[in-house]
C-alpha cells in the first residue's frame, strides 16, 4: 500500500465530521454580538461539573493557566514546596515555576506515572499527572494526601474520559485541570481549559483569578476566558464525547492487536485509560521515527528531557521513556486500514 500521509492529530477530520454544527454554532454566537462572558461559557461549566461529579467547573484560557490558578487558589506561595513528577509536558512544573514555589521532581514509574516521593520530606501540595491517559496511582496519592491534609492537584489535561476504579479523572484532585487544547481529547477550535473543585472558596478564588482578581485576596489578575464561539462548539463535543471516546478505543484496540510484540505504555489493572496517546518504545525511535516519516506517517516524540534537566541521572525511568518513547497517530477519526498500515510500517522496520 502506498500514498498514505497520516497526521498526527486529527482535529480537521472531527470538524469535518461535525462541520455544519461547529459553523452553526460559532456563527451563532457571531450574529449574537455576546462574544465574551456570555451563556455558553457558563452552560458549559455547569455540564463539565455535571459529568465529572465536580460541584463547581471554572472555563480558563488554557490548563497551563488552570494549573497556576489551581495551586494560587489552595494556598501555595513562594515558600511552599511541591512534589512534581520528572517527567510530563512543560506546562506541568511551569505552573509551579511561575508560583514560585520549590519543586521537588520524582523518578516516575516504568509507565510514566509518578513514582515513589518518600524521601523528599513533607510537601505542602502533591501536582500528578495520568501521563498519555493512563491513570497514576490515584489510592496511593490520596491516602498521602489525606493523611498529611495537604492538597492533591490532578493535572488532568490528558486524562479526560480515564477512571480509575469507579472516579473519573477531573474528580480526583482537590482541585482538577482538564485542557482543552486542540491535541487534547475534547478538542477546543481555540484551546482553553478548566478548573474543577468541589470547594466553594477555591472556586471563588478562581473565578476572581481568571478575569483580573475581584475577591479580597486578589487585588489583580488575569484575563484567562474560553470565547462564547468555542465554548458553544465544546458544548457540542461534549455530547459527543463519549462516542468519541468509543471510536478512539476502538483505533488503541486495534493496535495492540496489531503490535503483541512491541513495547507499549499502558494502563493498569483496575483503571481506564483515555488513551490520549499511545506511546511505544523503541531503542531505534529516532531512526522509526525517520523511517515512518518516509513512508507518510507523523509521529512525535513525547518527551525527549526530563522536566529537572539539572539531575537527569536521577530519573532512570523518566530517563528511559525519554530515550525511547515514540507516540504514534490516535484520534477517533483514524481509520482502521491506516492503523494497519502504520503497524506494518513498524513491523516492517523492527522485523526486516
Ligand atoms: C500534562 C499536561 N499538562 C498541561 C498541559 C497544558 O495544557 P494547555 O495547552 O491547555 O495549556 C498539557 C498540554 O499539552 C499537558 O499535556
Amino acid at each position: 500500500m502506498t500514498g498514505y500521509k497520516i497526521k498526527f492529530n486529527g482535529i480537521d477530520r472531527l470538524y469535518n465530521d461535525y462541520s455544519w454544527r461547529l459553523t452553526r454554532r460559532a456563527k451563532a454566537v457571531w450574529e449574537s454580538g455576546y462574544v465574551l462572558q456570555g451563556k455558553y461559557l457558563k452552560e458549559l461549566e455547569v455540564q463539565v461539573a455535571k459529568k465529572y461529579k465536580r460541584k463547581y467547573a471554572v472555563g480558563v484560557g488554557s490548563a497551563t493557566d488552570g494549573l497556576y490558578f489551581a495551586m494560587k487558589a489552595v494556598g501555595l506561595d513562594k515558600t511552599s514546596t511541591v512534589i512534581c513528577p520528572a517527567f510530563s509536558y512543560i506546562a506541568t512544573s511551569g505552573a509551579i515555576k511561575r508560583l514560585g514555589s520549590e519543586i521537588h521532581f520524582v523518578d516516575t514509574d516504568t509507565n510514566g506515572n509518578i513514582g515513589d516521593w518518600h524521601g523528599h520530606g513533607l510537601p505542602d501540595c502533591v501536582l500528578y499527572v495520568n501521563m498519555f491517559g493512563n491513570p497514576a496511582d490515584y489510592n496511593r496519592l490520596r491516602q498521602y494526601c489525606d493523611t498529611h491534609r495537604i492538597p492533591l492537584i490532578e493535572d488532568a489535561a490528558q486524562s479526560q474520559g480515564a477512571m480509575h476504579g469507579k472516579t473519573p479523572s477531573g474528580a480526583m484532585g482537590d482541585v482538577s485541570i482538564f485542557s482543552f487544547d486542540p491535541m487534547k481529547n475534547m478538542p477546543s477550535f481555540g484551546g482553553g481549559g478548566m478548573v474543577l473543585t468541589d470547594s466553594k472558596e477555591i472556586y471563588d478564588r478562581v473565578l476572581s483569578l481568571r478575569r483580573h482578581g475581584t475577591s479580597g485576596k486578589d487585588k489583580y489578575g488575569y484575563n484567562s476566558l474560553i470565547s462564547e464561539d468555542h465554548a458553544n462548539q465544546l458544548l457540542l463535543l461534549i455530547q459527543k464525547f463519549d462516542k468519541l471516546q468509543n471510536m478512539r478505543n476502538k483505533v488503541c484496540k486495534r493496535y495492540y492487536k496489531n503490535l503483541p510484540e512491541i513495547e507499549i505504555l499502558c494502563p493498569t489493572p483496575k483503571t481506564k485509560s483515555s488513551n490520549h496517546k499511545f506511546v511505544i518504545l523503541c531503542d531505534r525511535r529516532d531512526e522509526l521515527k525517520a523511517y515512518l516519516e518516509t513512508k507518510g506517517v507523523e509521529t512525535k516524540i513525547h518527551y525527549s528531557k526530563t522536566l529537572d534537566n539539572h539531575n537527569v541521572g536521577n530519573y532512570p525511568n523518566a530517563q528511559n521513556i525519554c530515550a525511547k518513547a515514540l507516540s504514534l497517530p490516535i484520534y477517533p477519526h483514524l481509520k482502521m486500514e491506516e492503523v494497519d498500515y502504520i503497524c506494518d510500517r513498524i513491523k516492517e522496520f523492527v522485523y526486516v
